[in-house]
């Protein structure tokens, strides 16, 4: 039930106006957010490098209606592109294609992500592509394809809550794709989606063997001890090497857990999100475990009060 509450927020236009002007909203999804600005990014991103954690920088924004909302992405993801460069961090880019101009028009949004992935190509970096709600993705998936006939350097994300995945992964794997496997943080009806969180799970654990099985490097991307362990168990059963693959975590999700990869050997990547548009993404985060919430407003409550 919560769950559904906090996505439905995360595209009411209203709540959003009131929240992103409360500075109170901002301190709490600071948690999730590296900041506003890409020096905050950066910053952030060294840190993690420090503990041996790579990272993919996350520009927010998304739902662009408008062409110059788009180009200023482009432009943002393009400086971020140089500051990285420029600072020695390791990360890479994750874009949504809803940002790069999808709604306005398909040709519009590839030729964006292009600018982006040239530029990535040229510095030796790759970029990621988010995966939206289920009415994007045949255009982001057909975006995919011809990218990545241009360009070795760009993965794409899955989601394992969606029936059509299995057969998405095998036509991305097909054509020498890279894979971010995650279970899926839309709101989706039962005609596209698994209702049951078992069956995702369950998804989940096939789809990592499939992309386990490939040959190829993709990307286990997911917060959850099982699905973790699952795959631990499956690469090592099938002589799989730490190297083969990757974990992804979001940032400020799990710690604990991010410390234990690490020192365990396994290669981890964070998605590290900056910029004003924080908002949906946030209520994305407090949909995957409204206790954050309760959680959140503690933490301030504490800050605020007076300490005895
Ligand atoms: P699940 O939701 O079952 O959670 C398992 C456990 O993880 C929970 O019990 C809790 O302990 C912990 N946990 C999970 N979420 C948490 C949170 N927000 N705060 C605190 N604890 C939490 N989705 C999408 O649709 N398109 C995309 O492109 C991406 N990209 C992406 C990149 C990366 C690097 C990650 C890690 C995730 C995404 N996602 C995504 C989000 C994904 O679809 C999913 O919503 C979240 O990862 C939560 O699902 P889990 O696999 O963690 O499992």
């Amino acid at each position: 039930m919560w769950r559904s509450v906090f996505l439905s927020l995360s595209n009411n236009g209203g709540v959003r106006h009131v929240a992103t002007r409360s500075r109170l909203a901002r301190g709490i999804s600071s948690r999730f957010v590296a900041g506003n600005t890409l020096e905050e990014a950066v910053a952030a991103t060294k840190e993690l490098n420090s503990h041996g954690i790579s990272v993919e920088m996350d520009y927010l924004g998304e739902s662009v209606t408008d062409r110059l909302q788009a180009e200023a992405a482009v432009r943002a993801y393009l400086e971020m592109l140089d500051g990285i460069a420029a600072s020695g961090a390791d990360s890479q880019v994750s874009l949504k294609p809803t940002q790069m101009g999808l709604a306005i028009e398909e040709e519009l949004c590839l030729s964006n992500i292009e600018r982006i992935a040239d530029k990535a190509a040229r510095y030796g970096n790759f970029v990621w592509v988010d995966i939206e709600d289920s009415p994007t993705i045949d255009r982001t998936i057909r975006i995919y394809r011809t990218l990545r006939g241009r360009y070795p350097n760009v993965g794409i994300a899955l989601q394992s809550y969606l029936y059509r995945t299995r057969r998405d992964a095998e036509e991305i794997l097909s054509i020498g794709g890279t894979i971010r496997l995650v279970k899926g943080a839309y709101q989706e009806p039962p005609e596209v989606a698994f209702p049951d969180k078992r069956d995702v799970d369950r998804a989940f654990r096939l789809l990592t063997e499939l992309l386990l099985c490939s040959g190829r490097f993709h990307a286990i991307a997911t917060h959850d001890e099982r699905m973790i362990q699952h795959t631990i168990d499956f690469a090592a059963a099938h002589g799989i090497s730490r190297e083969g693959f990757e974990f992804q975590m979001l940032y400020g999700v799990r710690r604990d857990l991010q410390e234990r990869l690490i020192s365990d050997g396994y290669r981890l990547r964070l998605y590290v999100p900056y910029g004003e548009q924080w908002y949906p993404y946030f209520m994305r985060r407090l949909a995957e475990r409204p206790a954050n919430l309760v959680f959140l407003l503690g933490n301030v409550a504490r800050e605020l009060l007076p300490v005895h």
